[in-house]
Protein backbone atom coordinates (compact mmCIF):
# COMPACT_ATOMS: atom_id res chain seq x y z
CA UNK A 1 0.00 0.00 0.00
CA UNK A 2 3.00 2.25 1.06
CA UNK A 3 4.50 2.26 -2.77
CA UNK A 4 1.33 4.61 -4.12
CA UNK A 5 2.57 7.55 -1.67
CA UNK A 6 4.30 10.64 -3.61
CA UNK A 7 7.64 11.87 -2.70
CA UNK A 8 7.27 15.34 -1.94
CA UNK A 9 9.76 18.53 -1.93
CA UNK A 10 11.53 20.13 1.04
CA UNK A 11 9.29 22.63 2.61
CA UNK A 12 10.56 25.88 1.36
CA UNK A 13 11.81 27.61 4.13
CA UNK A 14 12.81 23.86 6.81
CA UNK A 15 14.87 22.91 3.28
CA UNK A 16 16.89 25.88 2.63
CA UNK A 17 17.89 25.62 6.92
CA UNK A 18 19.12 21.60 5.85
CA UNK A 19 20.79 22.95 3.34
CA UNK A 20 22.63 25.90 4.74
CA UNK A 21 23.87 23.34 7.36
CA UNK A 22 25.32 21.05 4.84
CA UNK A 23 27.08 23.83 3.51
CA UNK A 24 31.15 23.74 3.51
CA UNK A 25 31.79 27.35 2.29
CA UNK A 26 33.45 30.03 4.92
CA UNK A 27 31.56 32.65 3.92
CA UNK A 28 28.37 31.30 3.61
CA UNK A 29 25.25 33.46 5.69
CA UNK A 30 22.01 32.03 6.47
CA UNK A 31 19.14 34.96 5.76
CA UNK A 32 16.22 31.93 5.10
CA UNK A 33 14.16 30.52 8.75
CA UNK A 34 13.27 33.01 10.55
CA UNK A 35 15.21 32.15 13.53
CA UNK A 36 17.12 35.51 15.84
CA UNK A 37 20.92 36.09 15.60
CA UNK A 38 23.17 37.75 17.33
CA UNK A 39 26.29 39.35 16.46
CA UNK A 40 28.35 36.03 16.45
CA UNK A 41 25.38 34.00 13.97
CA UNK A 42 24.53 32.09 16.86
CA UNK A 43 20.83 31.55 18.32
CA UNK A 44 21.67 31.98 22.12
CA UNK A 45 18.91 30.78 24.98
CA UNK A 46 18.24 34.42 26.36
CA UNK A 47 19.28 34.45 30.33
CA UNK A 48 16.31 35.25 31.21
CA UNK A 49 14.85 32.00 29.82
CA UNK A 50 18.13 30.30 31.19
CA UNK A 51 17.36 31.54 34.54
CA UNK A 52 13.81 30.54 34.61
CA UNK A 53 14.39 26.79 33.48
CA UNK A 54 16.90 26.66 36.28
CA UNK A 55 14.18 27.68 39.33
CA UNK A 56 11.39 25.30 37.28
CA UNK A 57 13.65 22.49 37.36
CA UNK A 58 14.22 23.61 41.01
CA UNK A 59 10.72 23.59 42.16
CA UNK A 60 8.64 21.26 40.04
CA UNK A 61 7.17 18.47 42.25
CA UNK A 62 5.24 16.88 39.47
CA UNK A 63 4.96 16.18 35.57
CA UNK A 64 0.97 14.92 35.46
CA UNK A 65 -0.76 16.66 32.91
CA UNK A 66 -2.14 19.64 32.63
CA UNK A 67 -4.93 19.36 30.24
CA UNK A 68 -5.93 20.54 26.76
CA UNK A 69 -6.14 24.14 27.34
CA UNK A 70 -2.68 24.49 28.95
CA UNK A 71 -1.63 25.53 32.22
CA UNK A 72 -4.29 28.60 33.27
CA UNK A 73 -1.88 30.64 34.32
CA UNK A 74 0.14 30.93 31.06
CA UNK A 75 -2.87 31.89 29.80
CA UNK A 76 -3.76 34.70 31.62
CA UNK A 77 -0.09 36.22 31.39
CA UNK A 78 -0.27 35.34 27.87
CA UNK A 79 -3.45 37.24 27.05
CA UNK A 80 -2.33 40.44 29.17
CA UNK A 81 1.02 40.47 27.37
CA UNK A 82 -1.22 40.70 24.14
CA UNK A 83 -4.75 42.98 25.31
CA UNK A 84 -3.06 44.77 28.27
CA UNK A 85 -4.08 44.96 31.74
CA UNK A 86 -6.79 47.00 30.90
CA UNK A 87 -8.28 46.37 27.98
CA UNK A 88 -8.63 42.75 29.34
CA UNK A 89 -10.78 43.73 32.36
CA UNK A 90 -13.29 45.06 29.84
CA UNK A 91 -13.59 42.11 27.51
CA UNK A 92 -14.19 40.03 30.87
CA UNK A 93 -15.25 36.52 30.43
CA UNK A 94 -15.80 37.63 26.40
CA UNK A 95 -12.06 36.76 26.36
CA UNK A 96 -10.54 33.07 26.27
CA UNK A 97 -6.76 31.84 25.38
CA UNK A 98 -5.90 28.61 25.49
CA UNK A 99 -2.52 27.42 24.77
CA UNK A 100 -0.58 26.06 22.18
CA UNK A 101 1.95 23.96 20.62
CA UNK A 102 3.77 26.67 19.22
CA UNK A 103 2.18 29.58 16.88
CA UNK A 104 1.55 26.61 14.53
CA UNK A 105 -0.48 24.81 16.37
CA UNK A 106 -2.41 27.93 17.71
CA UNK A 107 -3.16 28.52 13.94
CA UNK A 108 -4.26 25.36 12.98
CA UNK A 109 -6.66 25.24 16.23
CA UNK A 110 -8.23 28.69 15.06
CA UNK A 111 -8.86 26.86 11.40
CA UNK A 112 -10.60 24.13 13.36
CA UNK A 113 -11.86 26.52 15.26
CA UNK A 114 -13.69 27.90 12.51
CA UNK A 115 -14.39 25.29 10.93
CA UNK A 116 -16.40 24.48 13.19
CA UNK A 117 -18.49 27.81 13.38
CA UNK A 118 -19.09 27.99 9.47
CA UNK A 119 -17.75 25.08 7.65
CA UNK A 120 -18.11 27.06 4.65
CA UNK A 121 -16.21 29.89 5.68
CA UNK A 122 -13.12 31.58 3.13
CA UNK A 123 -10.10 32.64 4.60
CA UNK A 124 -8.44 35.76 2.96
CA UNK A 125 -4.81 35.87 3.47
CA UNK A 126 -2.11 38.92 2.33
CA UNK A 127 -0.63 38.08 -0.97
CA UNK A 128 1.76 37.71 -0.15
CA UNK A 129 1.44 35.62 3.51
CA UNK A 130 3.80 33.16 5.51
CA UNK A 131 4.53 30.44 3.31
CA UNK A 132 2.59 27.66 6.04
CA UNK A 133 -0.68 29.97 6.64
CA UNK A 134 -2.10 28.24 3.37
CA UNK A 135 -1.33 24.49 4.20
CA UNK A 136 -2.43 24.99 7.97
CA UNK A 137 -5.45 26.25 7.23
CA UNK A 138 -6.10 24.02 4.07
CA UNK A 139 -5.49 20.80 5.67
CA UNK A 140 -8.28 21.76 7.94
CA UNK A 141 -10.41 21.85 5.11
CA UNK A 142 -10.97 25.65 4.36
CA UNK A 143 -11.26 27.39 1.67
CA UNK A 144 -8.35 29.92 0.27
CA UNK A 145 -8.29 33.38 -0.74
CA UNK A 146 -6.26 36.38 -0.95
CA UNK A 147 -6.34 40.14 -0.90
CA UNK A 148 -3.45 42.44 -2.25
CA UNK A 149 -0.98 43.46 0.05
CA UNK A 150 2.58 44.66 -1.07
CA UNK A 151 3.58 46.14 -4.10
CA UNK A 152 6.48 44.73 -4.99
CA UNK A 153 7.62 47.77 -7.31
CA UNK A 154 7.00 50.52 -5.01
CA UNK A 155 7.87 48.02 -1.89
CA UNK A 156 5.69 49.30 0.56
CA UNK A 157 1.42 47.97 1.46
CA UNK A 158 -0.78 48.55 -1.40
CA UNK A 159 -3.32 49.60 1.25
CA UNK A 160 -5.71 50.95 -1.63
CA UNK A 161 -5.99 47.73 -3.22
CA UNK A 162 -6.36 46.15 0.25
CA UNK A 163 -9.18 48.18 1.24
CA UNK A 164 -11.10 47.78 -2.09
CA UNK A 165 -10.88 44.06 -1.76
CA UNK A 166 -11.84 43.64 1.88
CA UNK A 167 -15.18 45.67 0.86
CA UNK A 168 -16.23 42.74 -1.28
CA UNK A 169 -15.52 39.98 1.62
CA UNK A 170 -18.78 38.82 3.36
CA UNK A 171 -20.30 38.08 7.11
CA UNK A 172 -18.79 34.79 7.77
CA UNK A 173 -15.85 34.71 6.21
CA UNK A 174 -12.66 35.51 7.54
CA UNK A 175 -10.16 38.23 7.13
CA UNK A 176 -6.56 36.94 8.48
CA UNK A 177 -4.17 39.80 9.55
CA UNK A 178 -0.52 40.06 10.76
CA UNK A 179 -0.25 41.91 13.97
CA UNK A 180 3.24 43.31 13.55
CA UNK A 181 6.41 42.77 11.35
CA UNK A 182 4.66 41.19 8.30
CA UNK A 183 5.95 37.69 7.41
CA UNK A 184 7.39 37.68 4.41
CA UNK A 185 7.49 41.54 3.41
CA UNK A 186 8.41 43.49 6.99
CA UNK A 187 5.63 46.62 5.54
CA UNK A 188 3.40 46.93 8.66
CA UNK A 189 -0.18 49.21 8.20
CA UNK A 190 0.19 52.17 10.15
CA UNK A 191 -2.52 53.21 12.62
CA UNK A 192 -4.67 55.01 10.36
CA UNK A 193 -4.87 52.10 8.45
CA UNK A 194 -5.70 49.47 11.32
CA UNK A 195 -8.56 51.86 11.89
CA UNK A 196 -9.77 52.08 8.25
CA UNK A 197 -9.32 48.42 8.32
CA UNK A 198 -11.59 48.02 11.46
CA UNK A 199 -14.17 50.08 9.89
CA UNK A 200 -14.43 47.95 6.94
CA UNK A 201 -14.76 44.89 9.39
CA UNK A 202 -17.45 47.02 11.49
CA UNK A 203 -19.14 47.78 8.09
CA UNK A 204 -18.84 44.23 6.32
CA UNK A 205 -19.31 41.62 9.48
CA UNK A 206 -16.55 39.09 8.50
CA UNK A 207 -14.40 38.51 10.97
CA UNK A 208 -10.77 39.31 11.76
CA UNK A 209 -8.19 36.58 12.45
CA UNK A 210 -4.53 38.02 13.84
CA UNK A 211 -1.46 36.34 13.77
CA UNK A 212 0.86 37.90 16.06
CA UNK A 213 4.28 36.09 15.79
CA UNK A 214 6.73 38.32 16.49
CA UNK A 215 4.96 41.26 19.73
CA UNK A 216 8.56 43.10 20.80
CA UNK A 217 10.64 42.91 17.76
CA UNK A 218 9.20 45.49 15.50
CA UNK A 219 8.99 48.85 17.63
CA UNK A 220 7.99 47.78 20.95
CA UNK A 221 5.93 45.40 23.11
CA UNK A 222 3.15 47.99 23.55
CA UNK A 223 3.60 49.67 20.24
CA UNK A 224 3.33 45.76 18.29
CA UNK A 225 0.13 45.47 19.65
CA UNK A 226 -1.54 48.40 18.17
CA UNK A 227 -3.88 47.18 15.69
CA UNK A 228 -4.15 44.17 17.61
CA UNK A 229 -5.55 45.60 20.59
CA UNK A 230 -7.55 48.18 18.67
CA UNK A 231 -9.37 45.44 16.82
CA UNK A 232 -10.44 43.71 20.03
CA UNK A 233 -11.73 47.12 21.59
CA UNK A 234 -13.86 47.67 18.64
CA UNK A 235 -15.20 44.04 16.84
CA UNK A 236 -18.14 41.99 18.48
CA UNK A 237 -15.52 38.65 17.48
CA UNK A 238 -11.73 38.60 17.38
CA UNK A 239 -9.16 35.62 16.91
CA UNK A 240 -5.57 36.40 17.97
CA UNK A 241 -2.55 33.40 17.59
CA UNK A 242 0.66 34.55 19.41
CA UNK A 243 3.75 32.99 19.45
CA UNK A 244 6.46 32.95 22.13
CA UNK A 245 8.96 31.37 19.75
CA UNK A 246 10.45 34.44 18.68
CA UNK A 247 10.44 36.86 21.36
CA UNK A 248 10.90 34.35 24.16
CA UNK A 249 13.92 32.35 21.52
CA UNK A 250 12.01 29.22 22.71
CA UNK A 251 11.65 27.94 18.96
CA UNK A 252 11.70 24.52 19.76
CA UNK A 253 9.73 24.31 23.21
CA UNK A 254 6.63 25.14 21.28
CA UNK A 255 4.89 27.41 22.69
CA UNK A 256 2.19 29.87 21.51
CA UNK A 257 -1.74 30.19 22.04
CA UNK A 258 -4.99 31.14 20.40
CA UNK A 259 -7.23 33.93 21.95
CA UNK A 260 -10.95 34.42 20.92
CA UNK A 261 -13.13 37.40 21.67
CA UNK A 262 -16.76 36.37 21.40
CA UNK A 263 -19.93 38.17 21.52
CA UNK A 264 -20.96 36.99 24.86
CA UNK A 265 -19.71 34.98 27.60
CA UNK A 266 -21.49 32.11 26.93
CA UNK A 267 -20.39 32.03 23.59
CA UNK A 268 -16.78 31.90 24.87
CA UNK A 269 -17.47 28.99 27.18
CA UNK A 270 -18.60 27.23 24.12
CA UNK A 271 -15.69 28.31 22.28
CA UNK A 272 -13.05 27.18 24.91
CA UNK A 273 -14.98 23.68 24.38
CA UNK A 274 -14.73 23.17 21.10
CA UNK A 275 -10.93 24.58 20.72
CA UNK A 276 -10.24 21.96 24.02
CA UNK A 277 -11.95 18.99 21.76
CA UNK A 278 -10.06 19.99 18.65
CA UNK A 279 -7.26 20.18 20.73
CA UNK A 280 -7.77 16.77 22.37
CA UNK A 281 -8.44 14.57 18.93
CA UNK A 282 -4.88 16.44 17.63
CA UNK A 283 -2.26 16.40 20.24
CA UNK A 284 -4.47 15.91 23.46
CA UNK A 285 -2.74 18.81 25.31
CA UNK A 286 0.72 20.93 24.87
CA UNK A 287 3.82 20.76 26.13
CA UNK A 288 4.32 22.23 29.33
CA UNK A 289 8.31 23.56 29.74
CA UNK A 290 8.26 26.28 27.34
CA UNK A 291 4.66 28.00 28.96
CA UNK A 292 6.30 27.24 32.58
CA UNK A 293 8.91 29.82 31.32
CA UNK A 294 7.02 32.35 30.03
CA UNK A 295 4.56 32.19 32.69
CA UNK A 296 7.01 32.68 35.53
CA UNK A 297 9.22 35.77 33.57
CA UNK A 298 6.23 37.22 33.06
CA UNK A 299 5.11 37.22 36.57
CA UNK A 300 8.47 37.75 38.06
CA UNK A 301 9.33 41.80 37.80
CA UNK A 302 13.29 40.68 37.87
CA UNK A 303 12.97 38.08 35.12
CA UNK A 304 10.66 40.04 33.12
CA UNK A 305 12.93 43.60 33.53
CA UNK A 306 15.95 41.53 32.07
CA UNK A 307 13.30 39.56 29.27
CA UNK A 308 12.27 43.23 28.39
CA UNK A 309 15.99 44.56 27.88
CA UNK A 310 16.92 41.14 26.23
CA UNK A 311 13.99 41.44 23.79
CA UNK A 312 14.88 44.87 23.47
CA UNK A 313 18.44 44.47 22.54
CA UNK A 314 17.25 42.31 19.99
CA UNK A 315 14.73 44.44 18.19
CA UNK A 316 17.16 46.97 18.69
CA UNK A 317 20.15 45.02 16.64
CA UNK A 318 17.58 44.40 13.91
CA UNK A 319 16.39 47.80 13.41
CA UNK A 320 20.04 48.75 13.29
CA UNK A 321 21.32 46.10 10.79
CA UNK A 322 18.10 47.27 8.69
CA UNK A 323 19.94 50.93 8.37
CA UNK A 324 23.22 49.13 7.97
CA UNK A 325 22.86 47.61 5.08
CA UNK A 326 20.10 50.06 3.48
CA UNK A 327 23.95 52.35 3.83
CA UNK A 328 26.44 49.44 3.00
CA UNK A 329 24.73 49.11 -0.59
CA UNK A 330 24.53 52.79 -0.85
CA UNK A 331 28.27 52.64 -0.19
CA UNK A 332 29.34 50.04 -2.82
CA UNK A 333 27.50 52.15 -5.43
CA UNK A 334 24.53 49.73 -5.91
CA UNK A 335 21.89 52.26 -8.10
CA UNK A 336 18.42 50.72 -7.03
CA UNK A 337 16.82 52.30 -4.24
CA UNK A 338 16.92 50.04 -0.98
CA UNK A 339 15.79 52.31 1.24
CA UNK A 340 12.33 50.69 1.98
CA UNK A 341 14.12 48.00 4.01
CA UNK A 342 14.96 50.59 6.50
CA UNK A 343 11.26 51.40 7.02
CA UNK A 344 10.10 47.59 7.27
CA UNK A 345 10.03 46.09 10.59
CA UNK A 346 10.29 42.69 12.20
CA UNK A 347 12.88 39.52 10.58
CA UNK A 348 11.70 39.91 7.33
CA UNK A 349 12.18 41.98 4.24
CA UNK A 350 11.85 41.21 0.38
CA UNK A 351 15.35 42.14 -1.14
CA UNK A 352 13.40 42.44 -4.81
CA UNK A 353 15.28 40.09 -6.62
CA UNK A 354 14.13 37.74 -9.33
CA UNK A 355 14.15 34.15 -8.38
CA UNK A 356 17.24 33.27 -10.87
CA UNK A 357 19.18 36.28 -9.06
CA UNK A 358 18.33 34.27 -5.36
CA UNK A 359 19.35 31.18 -7.10
CA UNK A 360 22.80 33.18 -7.76
CA UNK A 361 22.85 34.32 -4.55
CA UNK A 362 22.16 30.43 -2.95
CA UNK A 363 24.45 28.85 -5.53
CA UNK A 364 27.16 31.17 -6.40
CA UNK A 365 28.00 32.39 -2.93
CA UNK A 366 26.52 30.53 -0.51
CA UNK A 367 23.87 33.05 0.60
CA UNK A 368 20.61 31.40 1.61
CA UNK A 369 17.57 32.74 1.47
CA UNK A 370 13.87 31.99 0.14
CA UNK A 371 13.10 32.02 -3.24
CA UNK A 372 10.11 35.24 -3.14
CA UNK A 373 13.77 36.95 -1.95
CA UNK A 374 12.63 37.24 1.76
CA UNK A 375 15.69 38.18 3.77
CA UNK A 376 15.81 37.57 7.78
CA UNK A 377 17.23 40.45 8.39
CA UNK A 378 19.13 39.47 11.63
CA UNK A 379 21.40 36.82 9.57
CA UNK A 380 23.78 39.49 9.00
CA UNK A 381 26.33 41.12 10.75
CA UNK A 382 29.53 42.71 10.27
CA UNK A 383 31.74 40.05 9.16
CA UNK A 384 29.16 39.02 6.65
CA UNK A 385 27.78 42.46 5.75
CA UNK A 386 30.59 43.45 2.83
CA UNK A 387 30.53 40.14 1.51
CA UNK A 388 26.71 40.32 1.56
CA UNK A 389 26.56 43.76 -0.04
CA UNK A 390 29.25 43.13 -2.55
CA UNK A 391 27.94 39.93 -3.73
CA UNK A 392 24.44 41.11 -4.68
CA UNK A 393 25.92 43.94 -5.83
CA UNK A 394 27.27 41.31 -8.81
CA UNK A 395 24.24 39.44 -8.92
CA UNK A 396 22.45 42.92 -9.85
CA UNK A 397 25.42 43.81 -12.24
CA UNK A 398 25.12 40.52 -14.42
C1 LIG B 1 9.82 31.60 9.16
O1 LIG B 1 8.90 32.16 8.53
O2 LIG B 1 10.95 31.44 8.71
C2 LIG B 1 9.54 31.11 10.55
O3 LIG B 1 8.26 31.46 10.94
C3 LIG B 1 9.85 29.67 10.72
C4 LIG B 1 8.91 28.76 10.01
O4 LIG B 1 8.42 27.85 10.68
O5 LIG B 1 8.66 28.92 8.81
Amino acid sequence: MFQSIELLPADPILGLMATYRSDTNPKKIDLGIGVYKDETGATPVMTSVKKAEDLILQSQMTKSYIGPTGAAGYNKTVAELIFGTSLMENLGNRRVTVQSPGGCGGLRLAAEFIKKANPDATIWVSNPTWANHVPLLVSAGLKIESYPYYDYNCHSVCFDEMICCLKKVEKGDIVLLHGCCHNPCGADLNQEQWRQVRDVTLEQGFTVFIDLAYQGLGDGLEEDTFGTRLMAESLPELIVVSSCSKNFGLYRERTGAISVICDSDTTATIATTQIAAAARAMYSMPPDHGAAIVELILNDPDLRTEWDAELTQMRDRINGLRVQLVSKIQEIGINEDFSFIQRERGMFSFLGVNVEQVQRLVNDYSIYLVNSSRINVAGINNDNLEYLATSLAEVLAS
